[in-house]
C-alpha cells in the first residue's frame, strides 16, 4: 500500500487503487486493509437542508442568500453586486459563494417575490461577511482516499506510537477513522460543530466497529491473540490490540473546535480549505493550548504564528489537490505574528474580471 517512503523525493499517488476485498482476508493485515478501504467518503453526502437552514445559527441564511443571489442574477445590479462583494473577497473561496451558484443549496426563488422580501440593500456589511463565513462552513470538502494515503505517508516519520490525533472540524469522520486504523495513535478524536454531520459520523463509526468485529471473528473463530503482531500500512508496528480497541480509540464529539480541549494532542489535523476567516483565531488557540512538539497540519492556508515551525509545505498537486502544511508547536506563544507569506487575499480586479466573464457566459448560454 505504501510506496513513497521519503517526502523529499515522493512518488505521490494520483488515483485510488482498487479497494481490498473483505472476503479475501487471510491475515490481520488484510482485515486492516479492508477496514481502511471501507471508510466511507462524504463529499457528496445528502444534507438535511431545510432543518439545517431553519436552525438557530443559519436562521437568516436563506433570506440573505436569496437577496445576494437576486442581486447577482439581476443584470441591472451587476455593478452593485461587485461593489458589495469586493470588501469581503477574503471570505470567498473561488469566484462565487457556493450557495449562489447554479447548483447551490438555496431553494428556488419564489415567483413573484413575496411582499417584504429582503433585498441586498437592507443587508449590512457585517451581516454579509458573516453570511460568507457561514456559506464556507456549509461546504463540505475532504481528501480522496489516495490523498489521505499520501498524507499518511507524508507524516508517518513524525508519528510516534501513542498520543492523540485530533481532527478539528471532523465532518463525517473519515480522517479520524482512517487515522485510527492506519497509524499507531492511542486515540483519534473528531470535533464537529454541525449536529447532523456528527450524527452521520457516529453511525459510520458504529458500522466500522461492526465490520471490524465481523472480519476478526471470521479470521479466527476461536478468538484472536491481542498480543499478536500487526504491521500497520504506513510502516509502524502494532499488535492486534490496535484493532480490538478500536471502540475506545475512536472518539467523536459534537463541539465547536474553539471550545475543544486540545491540551493532550500530538497531531492536530485541520482540513482548513474553507476556514480562511478562522485561521488567525485558530492559530492563536493552538499556540495557547497545544503541548510543545505537537504536530499541526492544515490545508490551503498557513498558520501564521511564531509558535509554529513549518516542517513541510507540500504544494498543491503533490500530497493532495491543495497545499498541505505540516507544523510543529515550538517556542514562545506570544510575540508579534510574522507577516503571513501565503495570506489569502484575492486580487479584486482579477476577481471582478472573473465574475464579469461568468455573466458573459451566462448571457450567451441558451435560457
Ligand atoms: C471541509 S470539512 C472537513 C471534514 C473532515 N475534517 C475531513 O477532512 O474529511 C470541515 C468541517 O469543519 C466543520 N466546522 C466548521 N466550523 C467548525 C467549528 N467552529 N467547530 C467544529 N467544526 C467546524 C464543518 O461543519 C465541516 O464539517
Amino acid at each position: 500500500m505504501s510506496e513513497p517512503a521519503n517526502p523529499n523525493t515522493p512518488a505521490w499517488r494520483r488515483a485510488d487503487r482498487p479497494a481490498a476485498v473483505p472476503s479475501a482476508c487471510a491475515t490481520a493485515e488484510d482485515v486492516l486493509a479492508a477496514l481502511l478501504d471501507s471508510v466511507e467518503g462524504g463529499e457528496l453526502h445528502v444534507r438535511p437542508l431545510r432543518a439545517l437552514l431553519d436552525s438557530g445559527r443559519f436562521a437568516r441564511f436563506t433570506e440573505i442568500g436569496l437577496a445576494l443571489r437576486r442581486a447577482f442574477r439581476d443584470p441591472s445590479r451587476r455593478g452593485y453586486f461587485i461593489a458589495r462583494m469586493k470588501p469581503h473577497l477574503r471570505y470567498v473561496i473561488g469566484l462565487l459563494p457556493a450557495s449562489i451558484q447554479r447548483h447551490g443549496m438555496l431553494p428556488p426563488e419564489p415567483a413573484p417575490p413575496a411582499p417584504g422580501t429582503l433585498e441586498l440593500e437592507q443587508v449590512s456589511d457585517a451581516e454579509l461577511r458573516q453570511w460568507l463565513v457561514d456559506d464556507g462552513s456549509l461546504i463540505y470538502g475532504e481528501f480522496q482516499r489516495y490523498e489521505l494515503e499520501n498524507y499518511f505517508d507524508a507524516i508517518r516519520r513524525y508519528v510516534a506510537p501513542g498520543g492523540e490525533m485530533m481532527d478539528l472540524g471532523s465532518g463525517l469522520g473519515k480522517v479520524v477513522m482512517s487515522a485510527a486504523l492506519a497509524l499507531p495513535f492511542a486515540r483519534c478524536t473528531g470535533v464537529e460543530l454541525m449536529g447532523y454531520r456528527h450524527g452521520m459520523a457516529v453511525e459510520r463509526r458504529a458500522r466500522l466497529l461492526d465490520r471490524a468485529q465481523g472480519l476478526l471473528a471470521a479470521l479466527s473463530p476461536q478468538g484472536v491473540d491481542a498480543d499478536a503482531p500487526l504491521a500497520l500500512p504506513f510502516g509502524h508496528a502494532a499488535t492486534l490490540r490496535h484493532l480490538l480497541a478500536l471502540d475506545a480509540r475512536i472518539v467523536l464529539r459534537e463541539q465547536n473546535m474553539f471550545e475543544a480541549d486540545v491540551s493532550r494532542a500530538s497531531l492536530v489535523f485541520i482540513y482548513s480549505t474553507c476556514f480562511a476567516p478562522l485561521m488567525d483565531a485558530l492559530a492563536a488557540k493552538l499556540a495557547r493550548e497545544l503541548p510543545q512538539g505537537c504536530l499541526v497540519s492544515c490545508t490551503t492556508f498557513p498558520l501564521a504564528h511564531p509558535a509554529f515551525r513549518l516542517l513541510h509545505h507540500f504544494p498543491s498537486n503533490s500530497v493532495a489537490w491543495t497545499s498541505v502544511f505540516v507544523y510543529q508547536r515550538m517556542g514562545p506563544a506570544d510575540g508579534p505574528a510574522p507577516q503571513p507569506v501565503h495570506l489569502y487575499a484575492p486580487d479584486p480586479d482579477e476577481w471582478e474580471a472573473g465574475v464579469r466573464a461568468e455573466w458573459e457566459r451566462q448571457d450567451a448560454a441558451p435560457a
